[in-house]
């Protein structure tokens, strides 16, 4: 089986942050959330992944040049534009030959070991496998309607939801995907939606079972997801320390990379801290992610993300994302957090 991994797509919704950066290398917990899809891949039998680019995917590859523990083979597809996740299945097809495969949507985390659900697919021998997940807002989502076995219908972000099971973006599935797709007309939206692919093979007489997750998911879409999944990658980590902390008062869990130093600061975890970071007599955390080779002196921060390269002094933030080589300074005393998002390369004097 190989891995079909979408890094494309504009990333409209989490805009600044995605006119500078694929949306999969935001930093997440300790690591870019790419990896973290990586590291649920490396724990199944799948060696060969696919991944799908855009026009800004250059640093995907040069990252995954340089560091690839899991030992995968990947190779890239270009798509020029975000023309939809069925039309990322068109322009795989010779690279995926006729394996069956995972497909992977690059902003989607989940707290599930995928193995079992590859050995189910394979023992099955259905056509399709999709993972549903009950949700409150089922409109925002691809919806399906469901008998004991099988998925019945599906129907993309529907006005009258026939059920509130929502498609994961993580689907299994044989080479009889590629015949649904190529018949495809775009949606309402413009795009060749996989749900429609889905509905083609249910046409079609194809079997579509359905797996329903219990655990932990989430799509990182938006900038209230991606906090929420930093809280949640950052109560998981466990605590290390292969930096300095100096004259520090810790509680909760501390993550600290590599070359950090941390002096004078108050630390209420968890906070996870990049590498060649020098903290200075600050109050970080709870839920803080420090990317690597910040600056942070005089400053009170939780929850939020503070992208590589930033250097902040003298603020009270909360809830905020500083984007990478941020500039932040203030004189002024604030005891109440703002809350910030700021795109990369910004010089902000407040
Ligand atoms: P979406 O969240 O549907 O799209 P997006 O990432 O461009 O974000 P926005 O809606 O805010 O503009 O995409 C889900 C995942 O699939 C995401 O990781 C990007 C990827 N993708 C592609 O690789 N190609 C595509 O054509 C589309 C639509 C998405």
């Amino acid at each position: 089986m190989k891995a079909l991994l979408l890094c494309g797509g504009e990333g409209t919704r989490l805009r600044p942050f995605t006119y500078t950066q694929p949306k999969v290398l935001l930093p997440l917990g300790h690591q870019p959330i790419l990896f973290h899809i990586l590291d649920t891949l490396a724990d199944t039998p799948i060696r060969e992944v696919a991944v799908i680019i855009g026009n800004n995917g250059q640093p995907i590859m040069d990252l995954l040049a340089k560091r690839n523990p899991w030992g995968f083979n990947f190779s890239f597809i270009l798509q020029p534009e975000p023309l939809g996740l069925a039309h990322t299945v068109i322009i795989a097809r010779e690279t995926l030959g006729d394996d069956p495969f995972l497909m992977y949507l690059g902003d989607n985390i989940l707290d599930e070991p995928l193995r079992p659900l590859i050995n189910r697919f394979t023992a099955e021998k259905a056509d399709a496998l999709v993972l549903l997940r009950r949700v409150k807002n089922p409109r925002s989502f691809g919806v399906a309607v469901i008998d004991d076995t099988r998925v019945i219908r599906v129907e993309e972000k529907p006005d009258q939801p026939q059920s509130n099971l929502a498609l994961v973006g993580i689907y299994l599935f044989t080479p009889a995907i590629h015949q649904a797709v190529r018949t495809l007309k775009p949606s309402r939206r413009g795009e060749l939606e996989i749900t429609d692919g889905i509905a083609q093979l249910i046409t079609a007489g194809k079997t579509v079972h359905y797996h329903l997750l219990s655990g932990w998911w989430k799509d990182t879409g938006t900038v209230t997801d991606l906090l929420e999944t930093n809280h949640y990658l950052l109560r998981k980590l466990p605590p290390t320390n292969e930096g300095q902390v100096k004259k520090s008062e810790v509680s909760g869990v501390l993550a600290v990379q590599k070359g950090s130093i941390l002096k004078n600061c108050r630390v209420k975890g968890p906070v996870a801290i990049g590498t060649g970071c020098r903290i200075t007599g600050a109050e970080i955390g709870p839920y803080l992610s420090v990317g690597d080779g910040v600056k942070i002196t005089n400053c009170r921060l939780s929850r939020g993300l503070i992208l590589p390269g930033a250097q902040i002094s003298g603020v009270n933030l909360a809830d905020s994302i500083v984007g990478e080589r941020v500039q932040i300074s203030s004189r002024q005393k604030n005891d109440e957090p703002a809350s910030l998002l700021v795109g990369a390369d910004a010089i902000l004097k407040l």
